[in-house]
């Protein structure tokens, strides 16, 4: 099986099996909520930080079933947004929410072409894991950035080896097994975020820390997989709610998805 069938066969069934659900594609709520809030906390901030704009052009590649769009229209009613999807299911999913503020395309974003015209603000939520290949990843980060208007931002959901190597050393001391990656799945490296400036981007600070998910990754795949007993609640627990209710968020590097955000400068060329 090609990659791109191994991935259009994966969320086909993803699609099939959830639907319009929020959890679609991310079956943990707290992480879906906790990337939503960061990603609508940088918009606010964007928009604030330009009263004399009436409206912002926002595009969310590897849209899903839509979800995201679908809060951030009923949120913020100036964006105009565009939803790019390569799975046929999902794309299917996202059309009949009938959003009012946004539009969703086929397209995919490893080639150049893979949509018209540049956005103040382009998301990735967990989309460029899902290109299997090194070189195609390079590719698509590089297109998405020349999607970018000058002055507008990226923001980048996306899951990393280096956390995944850290949460993996924890769990070796505690004697669990290692967490692979999923095979539809190609974590990003540092290596890609240096690459972004090349591509005219530079990394900023984010409002929500980067590794916010830092430590309930902690909490809920070593502490409570370590104490669980035979038996006991795997997924979703009141332990493992209690703890991260208790605990500040953001300890360690034990989330593979981090939050980033990169803007590109204003003197960049209109189209890299
Ligand atoms: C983990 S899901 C995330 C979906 C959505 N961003 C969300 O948070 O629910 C990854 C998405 O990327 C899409 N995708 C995979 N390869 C793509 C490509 N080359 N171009 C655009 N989207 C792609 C998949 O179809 C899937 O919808």
């Amino acid at each position: 099986m090609s990659n791109d069938q191994i991935i259009l066969k994966h969320y086909r069934q993803v699609a099939q099996a959830n639907g319009l659900a929020a959890t679609c594609t991310m079956d943990d709520p707290f992480v879906r909520e906790s990337e939503t809030k960061f990603i609508e906390k940088e918009i606010e901030r964007f928009i604030a930080e330009r009263p004399d704009q009436l409206s912002f052009k926002l595009m969310d590649v590897g849209c899903g079933n839509g979800y995201l769009l679908s809060y951030l229209t009923a949120r913020f009613p100036t964006l105009n947004c565009v939803g790019v999807e390569f799975t046929p299911e999902l794309l299917e999913l996202a059309l009949s929410r009938n959003l009012e503020q946004a539009e969703f395309l086929a397209g995919d974003c490893r080639q150049p072409d893979f949509i018209n015209g540049q956005f103040d603000i382009v998301i990735t939520e967990r989309v460029v894991i899902n290109l299997l290949v090194h070189k195609q990843q390079f590719r698509a980060l590089e297109n998405i950035a020349s999607k970018v208007l000058p002055g507008g931002i990226y923001l980048m959901v996306e899951s990393f080896r280096e956390p995944l190597a850290e949460l993996n050393r924890a769990r070796s001391e505690m004697s669990l097994e290692l967490i692979e990656q999923s095979y539809q799945n190609r974590y990003l490296s540092e290596g890609h975020i240096k690459a972004m400036r090349r591509f005219g981007l530079d990394e900023l600070p984010v409002m929500t820390p980067s590794n916010y998910l830092s430590s309930h990754f902690y909490i809920t795949r070593v502490f409570h997989k370590a104490i669980r007993p035979s038996g006991g609640q795997v997924k979703f627990s009141r332990c493992s709610l209690f703890f991260r209710q208790a605990l500040p968020p953001a300890i360690g590097n034990y989330s593979p998805i981090l939050f980033r955000l990169f803007r590109k400068s204003k003197r960049a060329q209109a189209s890299l």
